[in-house]
């Protein structure tokens, strides 16, 4: 069979310059310790087996362990003999159903929010929310760390914009006063517990100084969501505050896929209207919207599961800091171990793998250079047991690579 790849050159023999720089490309990458591939797994989830050998996954989001839940599973089995497997429009066309609908409604009051809008994806979610409120002549203040998604909505936006340093409530009030008085409205876009570093935004500050200048707060709680908060409602609900727009995901805690927008019925019939990722993707199929909505119903049955995990994760980084390994004060289920050199994290991932330990190294762009790091997350597919026998291993192997 003929197998059809890219054409290099023209069929009149010209050059396609672009390939030329793709090879240049990739070489540097690799000359950076920067080139990434993709290992298939045999399963997701925290734990795997491959080889006869049992794995333990500290790479994955699914924080709670419901990717497998046979109650999740069973709701996107029954979806799919229900309803089909792809909802076959954009939510304004045919692809709106009864199941978007249910979700909408209990992820609203899971965090407490007016209303909710699901979209496609969590990065699809933030593309699509920032670029649909702000736009060219608006200021946007956001977080040096904040996800590579809200970043990209940032931009797409064509709003000005200017990072302050992490959690820099300090420099986020200079910069505050010195674009308060423009013409364009303010916007404060921020993560609230940080992918990378596993922190948490001050948010209750941020959202003084948003009130304060009447900017348009917006908070990222991909990694909040089913951990802090009742019932796993995520921080903002936890401490109270009203931020104007809350983005989450279904890929995380709800160990499923799909994400979504919690604000007030009118700034959602304005995404319905706006967010171009709204309106012009395919609405998320029937098996994701029911099995989001049966982890939601889980979070509500079981609201002490967030509580645990944190438990868990500060044993867990009790055992590391007792060894000394470099590590950030805890602060949740994300514990990143800081190597320094992309070489070396990538060298302490592979021993580890070779251990049984399945942790990916985290390298620039991602992280910022020279803080190459192992991401663990902790997820209750792990037990104390395996935690701590995952702390020594990890020990033994940094000292053998003098990483410690
Ligand atoms: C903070 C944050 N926001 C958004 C996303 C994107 O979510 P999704 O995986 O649903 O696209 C992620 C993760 O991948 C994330 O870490």
């Amino acid at each position: 069979m003929r197998r059809y790849g890219c054409m290099e050159r023209t069929e009149e023999g010209l050059e396609k310059k672009i390939f030329a720089d793709i090879e240049a490309g990739l070489e540097k990458l690799a000359a950076k310790g920067q080139f990434r591939s993709l290992t298939a797994l045999p399963a997701c989830g925290g734990k795997f087996f491959r080889d006869g050998k049992v794995f333990l996954n500290f790479s994955s989001n699914d924080y709670l362990d419901l990717a497998g839940d046979p109650r999740v599973k069973g709701a996107a089995l029954a979806a799919v003999e229900q309803w089909g497997c792809g909802s076959a429009g954009s939510r304004l066309m045919c692809g709106h159903l009864a199941l978007h609908e249910a979700l909408e409604k209990i992820l609203a009051e899971l965090l407490d929010t007016e209303s909710a809008l699901v979209f496609g994806s969590g990065f699809l979610t933030n593309l699509g929310a920032i670029s649909a409120l702000a736009g060219p002549g608006d200021m946007v203040l956001f977080d040096r760390l904040d996800h590579a998604s809200l970043i990209d909505g940032i931009r797409l936006s064509g709003a000005r914009w200017q990072r302050f340093r992490h959690n820099d409530t300090q420099e986020l009030r200079r910069l505050l006063e010195a674009h308060g008085k423009g013409e364009g409205r303010l916007f404060i876009v921020v993560d609230s517990v940080f992918s990378m570093d596993g922190d948490i935004a001050p948010l209750a500050e941020i959202h003084s100084l948003a009130d304060a200048f009447g900017a348009f707060l917006m908070v990222d709680e991909a990694h909040a969501i089913g951990v802090f908060g009742p019932c796993g409602g995520g921080i903002c609900r936890d401490l109270g505050i009203r931020a104007d727009l809350i983005t989450g995901t279904f890929s995380k805690s709800l160990g499923g896929y799909g994400g979504f927008a919690a604000c007030s019925a009118r700034v959602r019939e304005w995404l319905i209207n706006r967010a171009r990722p709204f309106i012009f993707s395919t609405a998320l199929p029937p098996a994701s919207a029911a099995a989001a909505h049966k982890a939601v119903e889980i979070l509500f049955a079981q609201p002490d599961q967030g509580k645990t995990l944190l438990d868990n994760s500060r044993f867990f980084h009790g055992l590391l800091a007792q060894k000394e390994m470099k590590l950030l004060p805890f602060a949740s289920q994300i514990v990143p171990i800081l190597v320094g050199e992309n070489e070396r994290a990538v060298a302490l991932a592979a021993e580890l793998e070779n251990a049984g330990l399945y942790v990916k190294a985290i390298r620039p762009p991602t992280v910022p250079p020279g803080t190459a790091r192992l991401r663990l997350s902790v997820t209750l597919a792990h037990d104390r047991g395996d935690l701590a026998q995952t702390a020594e291993r990890i020990v033994s192997e940094a000292r053998r690579l003098g990483v410690l």
